[in-house]
């Protein structure tokens, strides 16, 4: 076992973790954050998509003791307290059905957005190609990244 120590949500976690233990197991068991979505094996599906040291990161494809002394935001900090701009649009625009990939497409689309504040649509297609959905045909959530783009632009 190793001693790590992670801010999450700018509350720190420190835990014993196996070296073989991944990022999104210590999210959801250690720091008691299930937003943070498995939904594959094979590193493809984005669900558990989050921010370490604020870029966007597969966290099954991140150890965590990599993660050691590291700032993560998971979709519950997102907001801070409140619903990010990116949370209300994907509401509005009906860009979540089941909702199981909803908070790696927001944490994505969130990574693009701090990069590239007005993206083109096929700027976002092409950001969110690592984020699978099972259920909405993609349509509604690009609208929703362009919509919460709009209101983060006249904030
Ligand atoms: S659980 Fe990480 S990409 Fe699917
Ligand atoms: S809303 Fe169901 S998987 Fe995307």
């Amino acid at each position: 076992m190793t001693q790590i120590q992670v801010t999450v949500n700018g509350r720190v976690v420190a835990r014993d973790v196996e070296p073989r233990t991944l990022l999104v197991h210590f999210l959801r068991e250690a720091a008691g954050l299930t937003g943070t979505h498995v939904g594959c094996d094979t590193s493809q599906c984005g669900a558990c998509t989050v921010h370490l040291d604020g870029r966007g990161v597969k966290s099954c494809t991140v150890l965590a003791v990599q993660a050691d002394g590291s700032h993560v935001t998971t979709i519950e900090g997102l907001g801070n307290g409140a619903m990010h701009a990116l949370q209300v649009a994907f509401r509005e625009e009906h860009g979540l059905q089941c909702g199981f990939c909803t908070p790696g497409m927001i944490m994505s689309a969130a990574d693009l957005l701090s990069r590239n504040p007005n993206p083109s649509e096929d700027e976002i297609r092409r950001a969110l190609e690592g984020n699978l959905c099972r259920c909405t045909g993609y349509h509604n959530i690009v609208r929703a990244v362009q919509h919460a783009a709009r209101s983060m632009a006249t904030a």
